[in-house]
């Protein structure tokens, strides 16, 4: 299933199961050495492997960049992500393509992806193979080795499964929800101006930024972790490509993406010379025509569902809230440490609504959200933690996952920690869709009109650790409903 499209990314997983190195695998590898061998002493280069990270992020002072270099500009935790994220791999992506071309490889290679959340195939959340080997066939050393990573992500270490949940995004019926005071991310993120932006959409958390702190680990974090170092570890272009799919898979049922000229038309620039790529957003809404041209040997799709539009009267087909802003039913603002231990909040609902937030849940269209603002700081507890509502006094998380809002990642909370970046000073939101935990709860009776309860449980990392040296907290957390 090419769609006629010449390029073809394939399942990295499939791909090894016919053969750890796999023509399309190791000529990855072959390009990644011969891009790293382009580094020289101060990776001007636009070609070589770490200029092309360093697009992404870089620890180097502005100061020490070669002239002319486009650094430091990834974007994340708003709408931008997706089409940023896309035009950067496939700027990547025809430079690796050239490199196999002229080493007399496959002129239609293209960038395998890594598919992870597929519960029949519990294999896929460890890295693939070939990562974890110390040599190319050719017996060179294996540049998809890189140490920088979680414990025992490089031996029999896996990914724990909540990392790769689908099931939050795949829920979305809107890329972005922008009413009034922001509400949450919807699927793409939230709305925002370059580099400023502060809620993820549902896949940018899970699986992606969970992802990247499986595989890197959360203390110390490895390459995987960080924004400045995350495009040298070769996984992380194979983890963009399947959360490129999972976009195009989520369009290709009633989903659409933005409309506002504010998001098709921003330009995204990568590169220089000839090596330049320059692309708008609007350019890039379908994979398969030019100028990307590549298609995915298979599209997940999200199952049709009750959830659809029309189950859901108070937003529009963008999941823009019809009806004005959100109102608020009660807020605390006392933070949150989130360390390596169960930690409560709870807010105190001042401001019901004259039927109750249970009532704004059942009622049709009515929806009530869980928002978490200001999550900040520069040591990790863990990489991930899955947020509860209502659990019972000394209960065990895990024996409760009805009682589960969702799940924060960590990744970027470090960078939007610092005031001095691009990426702000003021920490990440984070906002969950509770309409249906609320009835659940309530039908359990396990629901009081008067008080939300929240708990935040830190997940081990692929070693089976949690860390007591940390300072990352939640700023605010509030209760709102449309
Ligand atoms: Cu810009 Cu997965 O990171």
């Amino acid at each position: 299933m090419g769609n006629g499209a010449p390029y073809v990314r394939r399942d990295i997983w499939e791909l090894s199961h016919e053969n750890t190195w796999h023509p399309v695998i190791e000529w990855y590898g072959r390009a990644v050495a011969i891009l790293q061998r382009r580094d020289g002493t101060d990776f001007a280069d636009p070609t070589s492997w770490s200029h092309l990270a360093a697009i992404h992020g870089t620890g180097l002072p502005p100061n020490a960049w070669p002239a002319g270099a486009l650094w430091r500009q990834c974007e994340h935790n708003s709408w931008f992500f997706l089409p940023w994220h896309r035009v950067y791999l496939h700027h990547f992506e025809k430079i690796l393509r050239a490199v196999v071309i002229a080493d007399h490889g496959p002129s239609d290679w293209a960038l395998p992806y890594w598919e992870y959340s597929d519960p029949a195939r519990p294999e896929t959340l460890r890295l693939p193979p070939a990562f974890r080997e110390k040599q190319l066939p050719s017996g060179k050393v294996n540049p998809l080795l890189v140490q920088a990573r979680g414990p025992r992500m490089n031996a029999e270490g896996r990914l724990d499964p909540t990392f790769v949940a689908v099931d939050e995004a795949w829920s979305q019926t809107g890329f972005t929800e922008s009413a009034g005071g922001g509400a949450s991310g919807g699927f793409g993120g939230g709305v925002a101006l370059r580099l400023a932006g502060h809620t993820p959409g549902a896949l940018e958390i899970s699986p992606h930024g969970s992802v990247h702190m499986g595989v890197g680990g959360s203390h110390p974090r490895g390459w995987m972790s960080d924004f400045a170092t995350a495009g040298l570890d070769p996984i992380f272009w194979l983890h963009h490509a399947n959360i490129d799919r999972r976009w195009a898979g989520w369009l290709s049922s009633t989903r659409r993406n933005p409309t506002a000229r504010e998001w098709l038309q921003e330009r995204f620039t990568f590169g220089s010379g000839a090596a330049r790529t320059e692309l708008a957003a609007e350019d890039v809404l379908d994979t398969t025509k030019a100028p990307l041209s590549y298609a995915f040997d298979r599209l997940p799709i999200p199952p049709v569902e009750r959830r659809a539009a029309e189950a859901r009267p108070g937003l529009t087909t963008e999941g823009r809230m019809r009806d004005g802003a959100p109102k608020v039913a009660g807020i605390n603002d006392t933070p949150v440490p989130l360390t390596d231990a169960v930690s409560t909040t709870a807010v105190r609902i001042t401001a019901p609504p004259k039927k109750g937030l249970h009532g704004i849940a059942v009622e049709r269209g009515g929806r009530v959200f869980l928002k978490l603002e200001g999550v900040r700081g520069q040591r990790l507890a863990a990489g991930v933690f899955l947020v509860y509502v209502n659990l019972p006094v000394g209960a065990q998380p895990a024996d409760f996952p009805d009682h589960r809002a969702g799940q924060i990642s960590m990744f970027g909370v470090a960078e939007a920690s610092q005031p001095d970046t691009p990426h702000g000073g003021g920490g990440l939101n984070f906002s969950f869709d509770i309409t249906e935990l609320v009835t659940r709860l309530r039908t359990k009776g396990q629901w009081r009109p008067e008080r939300v309860d929240v708990a935040f449980a830190p997940v081990p990392d692929s070693g089976g650790q949690v860390h007591p040296d940390a300072d990352v907290s939640v700023g605010r957390v509030t209760v709102y409903y449309v």
